[in-house]
Order: C-alpha cells, then structure tokens, then sequence
C-alpha cells in the first residue's frame, strides 16, 4: 500500500498566492467591468532590459547552428556566469566570494526550499514571522514541525518581526539550528543594519548553527550604509548561505535565474559532532537533481553586468523605488503607519483591523490587490503588504481609488 507523507497534510489548504490568486479570479468573474490592479504578489510588470533581451536573442541564435550549438551545460552554471557574479555582486563590494562558490539555479524559491535538505529532520528551525511561506512549508513538508495549531507549527522557533523591534527580530531565547534571515525583508521591506547582521552572524558561530540568508532584494537597497551581502560582515563565510536573484532586478520572474552562494568554510556537523563542509554537499545535490538554466537564459543573465545592463537594471529598479515611494507617502497622509518603501519593493501598512478583512475590502471597493499579513504569519496579522511592482501610472490610479475609499 502506497502511504502519503502525512507533513503535507499538516500544511495550510493552499499557497498564499495561490489562494489570492482564485480569489482575484473570482471577483473578475463576478465583475468583469472592473480594471483590477495588482499590489499583491512581488511579480515585476516590466520587460526585460534591453541588453539582457540582445544577450538572449543572440544565444537562441547561437543554439541555431551545430558549430555553436550547446547541450547539458555545467549543473553549477556556466563560467562567464558565475565569473560575472562573484566580481560584480561580491568582490567589488569588498566581499571574499569566489565564481566556485555560485551555483546558478533556476530560481531563489526552489533554493530556499530545497537546502533544508541538507539538514538533519531533527534540526531546530528559527525563522521571522511574518516571513516568506516557503522557508516555512519547505520544513513542515519535511517533517521538522509538529502540528498547526493556534496560527503557529509546534517546533519552530519563531522570530517575531514586530513594530516594537522595528521589524528586525533579536536573537531567540531557544537555541537553533538553522536560521532564516531575509533583508530587506519580504514581506515587511524592513532593512539590517551591518551591527545587527554581526550579532546574527556571531550567534550562528557561537552556538555552530546556520544561516539562511535570502537577499533577493539588495537591489532595492540605495542606503550605502546598508549591506547588501551577509559576507560584508566578518566571520560570515563561515556560517552563512546567500540567496540571490535576477527575478527583482532585471525582471527575470519569468524567465528563471537565481544563484545560491556556499562558501568553501561553510560547515554543518555530523552526528559525532564533527563538522563537514556544505559546499560539496550541496554540490552533489545540485548535479543529482538539477541540470542548468538552459544557455541563452544564462547568457541573458550574464548581461545584467555589461554596462548597458547595469544603467538598465538600476533604471528598472528606480522605477520600481519611485512606486514604492509614492505609496508610503500617499499611506502616510491616510495616517496609517507603515514601514518599508525604502530600499524595498513592499511597504507593509498596519491595517486598523484583520488583514483579509482588509484584503477583500481594498479589492471589492477598489479593485486593488494587496497581500493580507496574516499570510505571512501570526505577526501579520492586522497587516497587509502593497507591493511596488506595476506601471507608475497603475500605482497612482490605486493610489487615487485607495485615498478616495479610505479618507
Ligand atoms: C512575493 O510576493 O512575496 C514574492 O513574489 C514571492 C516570490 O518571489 O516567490
């Protein structure tokens, strides 16, 4: 008899953006004359810089001929890759990272859900509440919590990301494991100082746990004072695994490019306590289950960090902060308080009561999209996120409905 894996029964009905998904089909099938607009999930709206686009046409190109055609390419990603990244996003920002320790994926969403893997099913989970659901479900899947129950998994140490803390959690009085730290902060856009990513970073080596560290959003950060890499910080290579992302900066959320960086010092233990390196662990793992982001996507990506590239994903990502801007200013004449909306695409607004309350008052009165907190976790509750990711003129017109219906 075949037998299902009872920890996906632990799990809520449906993804969030799942569930938000249906409910914004169906309020277009009830409503077809509304104009919906879309502050809900973090996708990207506009095209893909133009020297991505060349560097993608030019590779499908190149797949057209024998003498340059490609096949399986490296599970690792390619060289020009890899290279690109660690000189661009790293080395020039003083951080120690070397091209052998990317692994180009094909998105920061499977690597943040799949690395658990690595990790005893008895290891202690720390992560921030509200936080991205993945890193969340990825371990209720696996086994590492007990049941659902009054908004929280049994098992899990949470981190609560509060107004009181100003979204940053301090350090938890339960000893973990492996900890999730995302900055800026989806879903609350909330940003670490250097100090406080330090004390994060010290913790982990003081009690030989790990850090997950997602930065899929550094783009964002235009505050120089602001790391952008956890190994700004010293002592990091050590403890910490990075999550980044072309999905965000160059609109790839549709096209599929991440990497994940796993330094060579990086260590976990085995059972007899001794420690092993997660590099060629993850190594082995990534060769047996994945085969490469196909070429041209790869070569599009490599783009991103031609001179061209890099005026047109700062431009796109300026676009995207001059939203965000908008949104905090116009929420903060409404006299709701909010945070993010600087060096962040989300700007997460206290809602003044339940957040799918909220939800399906904003999209029924306004036909705006938003993402209800209490998706994120029981912290969210009484939040909602907007997110900057639309047309400027899409955001002003929500603006104008949302002020209209919330004076
Ligand atoms: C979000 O809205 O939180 C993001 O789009 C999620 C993601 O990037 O997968």
């Amino acid at each position: 008899m075949i037998k299902i894996n009872e920890h996906y029964l632990k799990l809520q009905a449906s993804y969030l953006f799942s569930n938000i998904a249906k409910k914004v089909t169906d309020f277009q099938t009830a409503n077809p004359d509304k104009e919906i607009i879309r502050l809900g999930i973090g996708d990207v709206t506009h095209a893909l810089p133009q020297a991505c686009t060349e560097a993608f046409h030019a590779a499908v190109d190149e797949m057209a001929v024998d003498s340059s055609f490609r096949g399986y390419g490296p599970e690792q990603g390619y060289d020009f890759l890899r290279e690109a990244i660690a000189e661009n996003d790293f080395q020039s920002r003083g951080a120690d990272i070397s091209a052998d320790e990317i692994f180009v994926s094909d998105g920061a969403k499977c690597d943040t859900g799949n690395i658990q893997e690595l990790f005893t099913l008895d290891a202690k989970i720390a992560l921030p509440d509200p936080v991205y659901p993945v890193y969340l479900d990825t371990n209720v899947m696996a086994g590492r919590t007990g049941d659902f129950c009054d908004g929280r998994y049994e098992g899990i140490i949470y981190l609560n990301s509060t107004k009181e803390n100003n979204f940053v959690p301090g350090l938890p009085t339960e000893t973990p494991d492996l900890i999730y730290l995302c900055f800026p902060n989806n879903p609350t856009g909330s940003t670490i100082t250097k100090a406080e990513l330090q004390t994060w970073v010290e913790y982990a080596k003081e009690n030989k746990a790990l850090i997950l560290f997602d930065a899929a959003y550094e783009s964002f950060i235009r505050d120089e004072a602001l790391p952008r890499s956890i190994y700004e910080v010293d002592g990091a290579r050590e403890v910490a695994i990075e999550f980044r992302s072309f999905s965000k900066n160059a609109g790839f959320t549709g096209t599929r490019c991440a990497y994940t960086v796993v330094p060579k010092e990086c260590t976990a233990f085995d059972a007899k306590g001794v420690k092993q390196l997660i590099h060629p662990l993850w190594n082995r793992r990534h060769c047996t289950k994945f085969n490469g982001v196909s070429y041209p996507v790869q070569r599009a990506a490599e783009a991103v960090y031609s001179e061209a590239g890099k005026i047109q994903t700062t431009n796109l990502v300026a676009g995207y902060l001059k939203n965000a801007a908008l949104i905090a200013k116009e929420i903060n004449t409404l006299g709701y308080d909010f945070v993010g909306g600087a060096n962040s695409p989300y700007i997460w607004i206290e809602a003044k009561g339940d957040s799918w309350e909220f939800f399906d008052m904003l999209l029924n009165k306004t036909g705006v999209v938003c993402t209800p907190g209490a998706g994120f976790g029981k912290c969210g509750e009484g939040y909602i996120r907007l997110s900057a990711f639309n047309s400027y003129e899409n955001v002003e017109q929500a603006m104008l409905r949302i002020k209209e219906t919330l004076v």
